[in-house]
């Protein structure tokens, strides 16, 4: 059994946001959530932010305004032009560690929290039912390594489709890492646990977006494409947003994780 202190830290982390539904949503309860639950530091998944395909910088401003400290990204990551040229100006954004080393951004980032502890966020893609990228086991390996030894705690996105595989990454940073969670299905599982060695695992955080959707898209086009096979456009669903978010908290001086609880906010 690993050691505790009685210092803790609170860590939020908002699965994919899904357009402007999700955006509204965190805006009428992000502050709130914060407030209410002594939170320390937030990260969101951006990768839909921009009506469901990717980050701009405008709307990834209205969540670093709301609270929220790190932005991670998936397989959507490039769907805005602009967030090329604007990923590197910003070391809040980072994208999948195993895109390849030629690609713009970063994979890791440590960023401060209001009392002073630094956070390193880590993003990774998986490779099942995902396209081709290099192996997110040894990009962990890679930004674990790079990662400076002060940091209070350790977060790793695994942006994948497949759960065993993101099962896989939570059992091979055990110990390591303080949370490894799942994000990019848009589907919230219950499966949080405290790993034997202290760190906390979920499989998916779930989408902040409607879920009169289709994974956060209007249900008429996305089931054309299905039924009718006719190469509809998707189109990001509007209404009410239900947030889902989980809240750990985290021993600093381990790193390692005392507590996980998930949190649903239903459309108001
Ligand atoms: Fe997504
Ligand atoms: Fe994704």
């Amino acid at each position: 059994m690993y050691e505790t202190s009685l210092e803790r830290m609170k860590v939020l982390v908002i699965g994919d946001v899904l357009g402007q539904a999700g955006r509204r949503a965190l805006k009428s309860h992000l502050p709130s959530l914060i407030d209410m639950h002594q939170v320390d530091f937030v990260v969101a998944n951006g990768e839909n932010l921009a009506h469901g395909f990717g980050t701009t910088e405008k709307v990834a401003d209205e969540l670093f305004n709301l609270g929220v400290n790190v932005l991670t990204n998936g397989n959507h990551c490039w769907d805005q032009r602009s967030f090329l040229e604007h990923i590197d100006e910003d070391d809040r954004y980072v994208r999948p560690m195993n895109f390849t080393r030629f690609a713009p951004g970063r994979g890791w980032t440590v960023q401060e929290t209001t009392t002073g502890h630094k956070i390193a966020v880590i993003n990774l893609i998986g490779q099942v039912f995902m396209g081709s990228w290099d192996c997110p086991f040894e990009a962990v390996d890679q930004a674990m390594s790079e990662i400076p030894d002060d940091v209070s705690a350790i977060l790793v996105d695994m942006h994948a489709e497949a759960t065993s595989e993101k099962m896989g990454m939570g059992w091979y940073m055990d110990g390591r890492a303080s949370f490894v969670y799942g994000t990019h299905t848009h589907v919230p599982t219950c499966d949080e646990v405290i790993h034997a060695s202290g760190t906390a695992y979920q499989s998916d955080i779930g989408m902040t977006g409607s879920y009169q959707s289709i994974i956060g898209m209007k249900v008429e086009g996305a089931l054309r494409r299905m039924v009718q096979r006719l190469p509809e456009r998707f189109e990001a669903a509007e209404g009410g947003a239900s947030i889902f978010a989980t809240l750990v908290t985290i021993d600093p001086s381990t790193r390692m994780a005392v507590e996980i609880e998930r949190i649903h906010i239903p459309p108001t």
